[in-house]
């Protein structure tokens, strides 16, 4: 049987302050750990990428949308794999960029819109879901599924 348990709550009320709960994540999610970044346009799903690179010594700056390219690995103390699922139209173009052979790999995977393609992600995961509260308060919440 597959259930979703909450794990943790942050409200955070600066760009900064979500880019740290980013980096506190790298301490927190096993090695090989899928995450699915799940909000809104300008939630914050990029900034927490960034917190989370820096929190594997890559240097955030580096990282760029991948919104373009779908996919780009940056290496740290672990490999970091930053996806983006916005402009796919299905979970298959999705599976076609091998995103299969991905998941059997160390280092953290991260796929922004992860939603989108939620029935092709393994089924024990994680989701990170980002909520605009007001003008600069975001709610982040961390969420893991599991299978039993
Ligand atoms: N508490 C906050 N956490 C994260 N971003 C914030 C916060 N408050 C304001 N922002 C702004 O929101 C935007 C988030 O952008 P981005 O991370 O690219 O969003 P997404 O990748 O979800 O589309 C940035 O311009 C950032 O400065
Ligand atoms: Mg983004």
């Amino acid at each position: 049987m597959r259930s979703v348990v909450e794990l943790q709550t942050w409200v955070t009320r600066s760009e900064d302050e979500t880019a740290h709960v980013g980096r506190q994540l790298t301490k927190q999610l096993p090695q090989g750990s899928v995450v699915s970044l799940e909000g809104t346009l300008g939630a914050g799903k990029s900034v927490l990428v960034r917190g989370m690179a820096a929190g594997l010594g890559i240097d955030p700056e580096s990282v760029t949308s991948p919104t373009f390219t779908l996919w780009q690995t940056y290496s740290g103390t672990c490999d970091l794999h930053h996806l983006d699922a916005y402009r796919l139209r299905n979970a298959e173009e999705f599976l076609e960029l091998g995103v299969e052979e991905l998941f059997q790999q160390d280092g953290l995977i991260v796929i922004e819109w992860g939603e989108k393609v939620r029935r092709v992600l393994p089924t024990e995961h994680y989701r990170v879901t980002i909520e605009i509260d007001e003008d600069s308060h975001r709610r982040i919440v961390l969420l893991q599924q599991t299978e039993s």
